[in-house]
């Protein structure tokens, strides 16, 4: 495959400030290890919004959604460029929030694609403006491909030009849902809410365990899912450093115990990108602010490094 590096330094959708120094970090750790991986790939950077922190429009349900709005365009119209072009896309991006954007990308190149996610990450990024504990959009991304309000689980009320904003995400690229909740695969889920275990529940999406990656190995889990997600004829990645274990991710936003060790994500990524039906990949949320010595830069890197590999050797 031809690679194509697709650089987001997003940053508003999440909660604590730095994440848009991650994908620059990640380029250190590369220098670091002495490794002129990033020379080989053909990039795109995005330019982002990180400027409008104290954007006009702002909903405490939907902070800095107009921001959002704009970076969702340009990153969907990359990436749909990217597939266009027959280059498989690899997007390093800040804040998870990209990552709507991106599986908006992906159906707008291939509208007919019955598209597969696997989600690598401690959360479900599931809630909506209605539901969010936090306002923070990176907890929305998947749930504006689903475009499922959760209107059932309400807990707040949207002002007209917020939910004008929310809708804009959800259609963006005129197709909607471009997802089905049915083939969505989250791997080391483990801090969710209850609106969020509502949707996973009411579309049986699938949910593997920290405990299950150990217990059955990485091999048996890729099997597994590939075989869960047979129907659909495209597969994308969206790997959240969060997923590791919190004693190795202290440089990102929202940390959370019982996670995943490197190897295990590794050899998990790895093993994915040996088939086909993979189309796109993703690595997000790296905060350098938050961290010492670059090491969660350092693991996301080696983890894209040996993804790459693969990627190319198919
Ligand atoms: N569920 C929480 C929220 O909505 C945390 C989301 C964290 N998401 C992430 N991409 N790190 O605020
Ligand atoms: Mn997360
Ligand atoms: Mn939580
Ligand atoms: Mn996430």
């Amino acid at each position: 495959k031809n690679i194509k590096l697709i650089e987001v330094p997003s940053e508003i959708g999440a909660g604590t400030r730095g994440a848009s120094l991650g994908v620059d970090a990640i380029k250190i750790a590369a220098l670091d290890f002495m490794s002129n991986f990033f020379v080989h790939f053909p990039s795109e950077k995005i330019q982002t919004e990180n400027n409008i922190l104290f954007e006009p429009i702002s909903s405490p349900y939907a902070k800095r959604v107009r921001g959002i709005c704009t970076m969702y365009e340009r990153v969907s119209k990359s990436v749909f460029n990217t597939i266009k072009n027959s280059f498989f896309p690899v997007v390093l991006s800040g804040d998870h929030s990209t990552s709507g954007a991106t599986i908006a990308g992906i159906k707008m190149a291939k509208p007919a694609a019955r598209i597969g996610v696997i989600w690598i990450d401690a959360h479900a990024d599931l809630h909506t403006p209605y539901t969010t504990p936090s306002g923070n959009m990176h907890g929305m991304a998947l749930a504006t491909a689903l475009a499922e309000d959760n209107i059932e689980k309400s807990v707040h009320e949207l002002d007209k030009e917020t939910e004008k904003y929310w809708r804009h995400l959800q259609n963006l690229g005129g197709i909607s849902p471009k997802i089905l909740g049915e083939d969505i695969v989250f791997i080391s889920l483990r801090d969710f809410e209850r609106e969020e275990k509502s949707l996973i529940e009411k579309h049986g999406m699938k949910v593997i365990t920290t405990a299950e990656v150990r217990r059955k190995g990485p091999e048996n889990i890729v099997r597994s899912v590939i075989r869960y997600l047979s129907d659909c004829t495209d597969i994308y990645i969206s790997f959240d450093v969060d997923s590791l274990d919190s004693s190795i991710s202290k440089g990102t936003g929202t940390p959370v115990s019982n996670g995943l060790r490197e190897r295990e994500v590794e050899d998990l990524i790895s093993k994915f990108m040996q088939n086909r039906k993979i189309c796109c990949f993703e690595i997000t949320e790296v905060n350098p602010t938050l961290d010492k010595e670059n090491l969660m830069a350092e693991i996301a890197f080696n983890i894209l490094q040996r993804s790459v590999n693969v990627l190319m050797m198919n």
